[in-house]
């Protein structure tokens, strides 16, 4: 088999041990051709395309290395139409399906968030073979317990919270930490029980500032005159919007919760506050053992796909077992914090203030 391979989206923890595996696995263990695709499917608009052929010197030491060795893009949907111009008619679109038969790629795995996998979804619609690997820090893919990335930034916020505690019981202050997670709060909520924060404000339930007040008033009645606020950026105070920071290029990114929070507490408790942004820090760097273990399994869970003919569906980890779901099964929304989530729930039973 040709086999292509893509990393697509915001780059994670992890990607690195995906691309290793299925080489390991498809090239040197099985004999089968694997093309490395870069930047997405942006390497299969340009001609000559950006491709490489990837064998065993090429995976080799990139096992707990950061980033993506192809490279990726968030930006350039090839589907992006012209008002009124029909997607078969897509020039770029039809530039990726062009390149997949003059290749000769039997299938393309493709390693993504939601946007990429919706862009894959639209490829197999034009008869392309694919299959899905999820990975994204905010782990909130629908079908998935984990995806890749996740478990290193649970780590990195983590460590910050720890860090922030020490200094924020010396100076008596409200530490605000502000971390990644758009439409769910799976990064703060793990992390801010993991380092003992006493607020964890998240996107799913709108907070109330009064609800967070009673919480360091009773903190300080027992002594304690600081306290660690966690925020995920997607979190919103009830009957607000969300807050965002609009870029140079008009492109708007969430961002500046933790600031707008760190403010009002000050002002209305009193106390000095502080705010770190973790931003990008939880995307860079080593992936942890969870995640290099995670995605060699994904790894090979596809390369076992593409020689069964199992196109057209996404691996996901549900349940501590391995499945292949199809791609509507993953497509409906983002996996948010239910009401009766375990996490949740126990975070509550001890006593960490959600906002309400
Ligand atoms: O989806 C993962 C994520 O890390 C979000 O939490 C964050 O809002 C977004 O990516 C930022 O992406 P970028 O800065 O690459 O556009």
């Amino acid at each position: 088999m040709k086999i292509g391979l893509s990393t697509g989206g915001g780059d994670c923890p992890g990607l690195n041990s995906v691309i290793r595996a299925i080489v390991r696995y498809a090239s040197a263990t099985l004999g089968h051709e694997v093309v490395g695709i870069e930047d997405s499917f942006n390497g299969l608009m340009v001609r000559p395309y950006k491709i490489r052929p990837l064998g065993l010197k090429d995976v080799s030491g990139i096992l707990n290395r950061g980033g993506t060795i192809l490279g990726t893009s968030n930006s350039g949907n090839p589907f992006k139409l012209k008002p009124g111009q029909d997607p078969k008619t897509c020039e770029k679109s039809q530039k990726v399906v062009e390149a997949y038969h003059e290749l000769g790629l039997d299938c393309v795995i493709v390693i993504g968030g939601d946007g990429t996998q919706r862009i894959a979804n639209q490829f197999i619609q034009l008869g392309l073979n694919i299959i899905g690997i999820p990975k994204t820090i905010d782990n909130d893919l629908i079908n998935a317990d984990f995806t890749t990335g996740f478990e290193t930034a649970v780590e990195v916020a983590s460590e910050a919270i720890i860090r922030l505690q020490s200094t924020a019981e010396s100076h008596d202050r409200i530490m605000v930490l502000e971390v990644m997670g758009r439409h769910a709060g799976h990064i703060a909520l793990h992390s801010g029980i993991a380092s003992g924060a006493h607020v964890i404000l998240l996107p799913e339930i709108p907070f109330n500032y009064n609800a967070i007040l009673a919480k360091i008033e009773e903190r300080r009645k027992l002594g304690h005159h600081y306290s660690v606020v966690v925020v995920a950026e997607g979190a919103h105070e009830e009957g607000q919007d969300k807050i965002y920071q609009v870029r140079p290029s008009g492109k708007r990114n969430l961002g500046g919760i933790g600031q707008v929070v760190a403010d009002k507490l000050s002002e209305i408790s009193g106390s000095d506050s502080r705010i770190t942004v973790l931003g990008h820090i939880q995307r860079g760097g080593e992936p942890c053992p969870r995640d290099r273990i995670l995605g060699t399994l994904y790894g090979v869970k596809a390369v076992d796909m593409a020689l069964n003919g199992d196109f057209a569906k996404v691996v996901v980890m549900r349940a501590h077992k391995l499945q292949a779901v199809t791609y509507e099964s993953i497509s409906n929304g983002y996996r948010q914090l239910e009401s009766n989530d375990m996490y949740l729930n126990a975070a509550e039973a001890i006593g960490v203030c959600v906002g309400r």
